[in-house]
């Protein structure tokens, strides 16, 4: 990767004098031009993502695609997909890609084609996925699997949720799915209340399978089924490992027939297509998951021959450098309406913020300019009813993604209008707002005096002006999926890629860990303790003497 300060390029330059000459542009005036959906929309097969209401003109757009030339984005793409290892500060490449590579090539990692690996572990997934669903493996006592168990976290748990609950409908019925995460022992203790160990399965997601959540829940997970069962043999019926780390799995009891392994080339947050995608496979079917392999592909394709103005991760990613780094935003909602992709922004949350929080440029320089934005956000219209609030008249500017299926899995009466009048009416609602003149016909028409409009007018006025994708899809199927989550992957490497980071380490949350595993001997006895900073003694010694009243 070429290491170029992006605010050194001429168009960087260029785009700050055009966030001067520009401020004033109203995308009420930019919509009013017919074309405008036209030129700034683009479809992929079943998706269509319309960037119209943007505070873009082609000037500003010619100059964000001549910021991803003169940073070398193509560079970039090339040597992610031919497996250079681009994660330099852990020399490793980065081929999430190969995962879901249905183009029949070789992938190429430091001479080897990786791809025999990748499908010899997609036929082992898919003969136990196929038995798992099929009600056809059996546990200890000879009743088939009802309950699959995903013990893990970060990427290890946060893919498979989200896709699992994405694609619920898809799911057999008698399966039922539960996810362990938090080492707050309250998880796993309400999750083994609902589960019977004769027909349980275990998935202890891991990459590096020494991540001290997931192997402490492993382990009460295993001390409890071993106090049903009372039985050693009976663990391999029930205890499989999705990770990297063979001797850690078999350290752990787990025999190397029930492991499924991956690379330290894919990353945790990119991981649900590989290994750590088992227990979308058990519940949703192999072949269903075999679908979102194959959405993934079709956006990498995409992503990898479209030129720049036509390429939807491309230009999801200049949208967000122009609304961070020349219109202030420091932060972007993911806006699901879709009840089934309640997770889907927290599992960006960790996609985004994980690799793109970096204030350290690939030069080991401190950026001069900001990076990742904070990604939060809620299905649609529950949000609307929590914080929209402060998205309509807050003193924040939050570019909003809005993501919708045009056909709902669940059409019931009018359900689904309701939903996309709110979608289309939100996004209206953020670019126009509401200006006095309307909010005073308003009041005066409904019988409100003067003095009334007068003094509440400010407060309901709206200024819109606020920036808005919109992201359409058939139908949530595993394969729209697929392509969604790929969409969003290469949108985030692109604006790492520009920025000038490293988008696929993250030694940002190993100083907490450290720490953590440093105080749990002083939190094991109720000795004071003075080893720490005056709020962190305080703090310790406060919780040891609450405890303890
Ligand atoms: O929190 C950091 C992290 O390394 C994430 O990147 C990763 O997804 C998560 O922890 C879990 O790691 P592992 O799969 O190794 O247990």
């Amino acid at each position: 990767m070429k290491t170029i300060n992006p605010s050194q390029t001429d168009a960087w330059k260029r785009l700050t004098a055009l966030s001067k000459k520009y401020e004033d542009l109203k995308l009420s005036d930019l919509l009013a031009e017919h074309e405008r959906f036209e030129r700034y929309s683009i479809h992929f097969e079943d998706l269509l993502l319309d960037y119209s209401k943007n505070l873009i003109n082609d000037e500003i757009f010619n100059a964000l695609r001549d910021l991803a030339e003169e940073t070398e984005l193509h560079d970039a793409i090339q040597s992610m997909f031919s497996g250079d290892h681009i994660n330099q500060t852990e020399d490793r490449a980065v081929l999430h890609t190969a995962l879901r590579n249905q183009s029949g090539h070789a992938v190429y990692l430091d001479g080897k084609d990786v791809m025999p690996e990748v499908q010899a572990v997609l036929d082992q997934m898919k003969s136990f996925s196929n038995k798992i669903y099929n009600q056809e493996w059996l546990g200890y006592t000879g009743k088939p699997i009802k309950s699959l168990v995903n013990i893990g976290i970060g990427g290890s748990d946060l893919g498979p949720v989200m896709v699992t609950e994405a694609l619920k409908s898809y799911q057999n019925p008698k399966l039922e799915v539960f996810f362990v995460s938090n080492v707050d022992g309250t998880h796993i203790a309400e999750t083994l209340k609902k589960v019977d160990p004769e027909t349980t399965m275990f998935f202890i997601a891991s990459k590096t399978f020494t991540t001290q959540e997931t192997m402490t829940n492993a382990h009460t997970a295993r001390a409890w089924f071993m106090e049903k069962s009372k039985d050693e043999q009976a663990v391999a019926k029930h205890f499989i490992a999705l990770s990297t780390n063979e001797s850690a799995v078999s350290k752990f009891g787990i025999a190397p027939e029930n492991m499924f392994t991956f690379w330290d080339w894919v990353g945790g947050r990119y991981s649900l297509w590989s290994a750590i995608g088992l227990s979308i496979a058990c519940a949703i079917g192999f072949e269903n998951f075999h679908d979102l392999l194959k959405g993934g592909h079709a956006m990498d394709e995409h992503f990898k021959h479209s030129m720049f103005n036509r390429n939807i991760p491309v230009i999801l990613a200049l949208i967000g450098i122009w609304n961070t780094n020349f219109l202030g935003a420091s932060t972007e909602a993911i806006l699901p309406y879709n009840q089934y992709m309640h997770r889907f922004a927290a599992y960006f949350q960790q996609g985004n913020m994980e690799s793109n929080g970096k204030y350290v440029d690939r030069n080991g320089e401190k950026v001069d300019y900001k990076t990742g934005p904070i990604i939060w956000g809620e299905p649609g219209t529950n949000g609307q009813h929590a914080f929209y609030q402060l998205i309509h008249q807050g003193t924040h500017l939050i570019p909003c993604d809005f993501i919708a299926p045009a056909i709902s899995h669940n059409p019931i009466g009018d359900h689904h209008l309701k939903l996309m009048s709110n979608f289309f009416a939100q996004t209206e609602a953020l670019a126009f707002g509401k200006s006095e003149k309307e909010v005073k016909e308003e009041m005066i028409s409904a019988g409100a005096s003067e003095e009334e409009t007068q003094r509440v007018l400010p407060h309901r006025v709206f200024e819109g002006n606020r920036p808005t994708n919109s992201i359409l899809v058939k139908k949530i199927t595993p394969y729209t999926l697929g392509m969604l989550i790929a969409m969003y992957e290469h949108k985030i490497f692109v604006q790492g890629a520009i920025w000038n980071i490293f988008s696929f380490d993250q030694w940002g949350v190993e100083l907490g860990k450290v720490l953590a595993k440093k105080i749990l001997p002083e939190l094991e006895n109720d000795e004071e303790i003075q080893s720490h900073d005056a709020s962190t003694n305080g703090l310790i010694n406060a919780f040891k003497k609450l405890r303890n009243s």
